[in-house]
């Protein structure tokens, strides 16, 4: 009998609010990015071929036992241990990956591709484990790529719904959280693309450096996370998007904007969005605007286009409708 190949996906994330903070134990936002995808296609292969990541995008095919440190190599081992499949000797599989998500831009590339994986080799072992062990073993991952993630990427692309979230010594808070209204972006992409790990590490510098003043920092946001949580609620856009900018200002301090983040959130609110900021990351990468009607979209596109962003994507969450424009 021939066994189909199985496919599964996973979204794209922003982090509405509380980057980096959320490391430090305070409270951030996250929302999924629907229809930007990370695929993941688990196909049977002939006994004795072992088992093989392949992924396209980066030109890149390799098998589990030639690297053993790679975060998918990880993800793919856990998963199968998770499952009951013995890793060794590997199951003859081919993993194909792809992802629509640009990689390094704050937009959770490495988390949905993770998750994709997951979801696909875990129901080829015929095992659908449930959001919260899914971001468990994806966490692993995270951890070799990023060293200390706050957890927060992989667990709202496994949650596939915005979630408050704060990290714990064990297992994290997740609370999905329903939204009054659907809150429209505009995400626009900076072009440069940096890796989490590093504004990350600048970050902990600073605060090994000066710890007073970053945790003053820290729970500045933390402010902002909880009054976004309030707004978010009642549906006040207005007021969340003050916040948004509030929350920049913090980024801003901690180091982590950069000219081409500074130039595109400006020119998002001069042009009427009610706020921006950078999400994610941060040292490039995307930021995001908020904004109600397709009059605001449209000026708001035209001048991050007008201020350099090689991609501007229109996506409202609680819809599946995301756009490039
Ligand atoms: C990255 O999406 C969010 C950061 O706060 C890092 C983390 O939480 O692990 C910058």
């Amino acid at each position: 009998m021939t066994v189909p190949p199985i496919t599964a996906t996973a979204p794209a994330k922003l982090i509405l609010c509380g980057e980096h903070a959320v490391v430090y134990g305070c409270p951030a936002i996250a929302l999924p990015l629907a229809d930007l995808r990370a695929t993941a296609t688990v196909t049977p292969q002939v006994a004795g071929h072992g088992c093989r990541i392949i992924a396209p995008d980066i030109g890149a095919a390799w098998l589990l036992t030639a690297r053993p440190n790679d975060a998918l190599t990880i993800v793919v081992q856990v998963t199968l241990h998770a499952a009951g499949v013995p890793a060794s000797p590997p199951p003859d599989i081919a993993i194909t990956v792809t992802s629509e998500i640009p990689q390094a831009a704050g937009m959770g590339s490495g988390a949905a591709v993770a998750t994709a994986v997951v979801r696909a080799v875990a129901a080829w072992c015929g095992w659908h484990p449930d959001a919260a062990s899914i971001a468990a073993l994806v966490y692993q991952s995270e951890q070799q790529l990023h060293g200390t993630p706050s957890g927060i990427d992989n667990t709202v692309v496994a949650y596939e719904q915005p979630i408050w979230f704060e990290r714990r010594d064990s297992t994290p808070l997740v609370e999905p959280l329903t939204l009054a209204v659907p809150l429209r972006f505009l995400v626009g992409d900076t072009g440069g693309r940096s890796a989490t790990y590093r504004p990350v590490g600048a970050v902990r510098s600073g605060w090994q450096r000066d710890p007073a003043t970053y945790a003053a920092r820290f729970a500045a946001v933390a402010d902002i996370v909880r009054a976004a949580r309030a707004a978010l609620l009642v549906g006040d856009v207005v007021r969340l998007g003050g916040l948004l900018n509030d929350n920049q200002r913090v980024l801003h301090a901690l180091g982590v904007s950069s000219p081409e983040l500074d130039r595109l959130t400006l020119a998002a609110v001069q042009a009427g969005a009610h706020g921006a900021k950078l999400s994610g990351g941060g040292w490039g990468g995307v930021m995001l605007a908020l904004v109600s009607d397709d009059a605001q979209a449209m000026q708001v596109a035209a001048a991050l286009r007008a201020a350099g962003a090689p991609h501007v994507w229109d996506t409202t969450t609680g819809t599946a409708a995301t756009g490039a424009i």
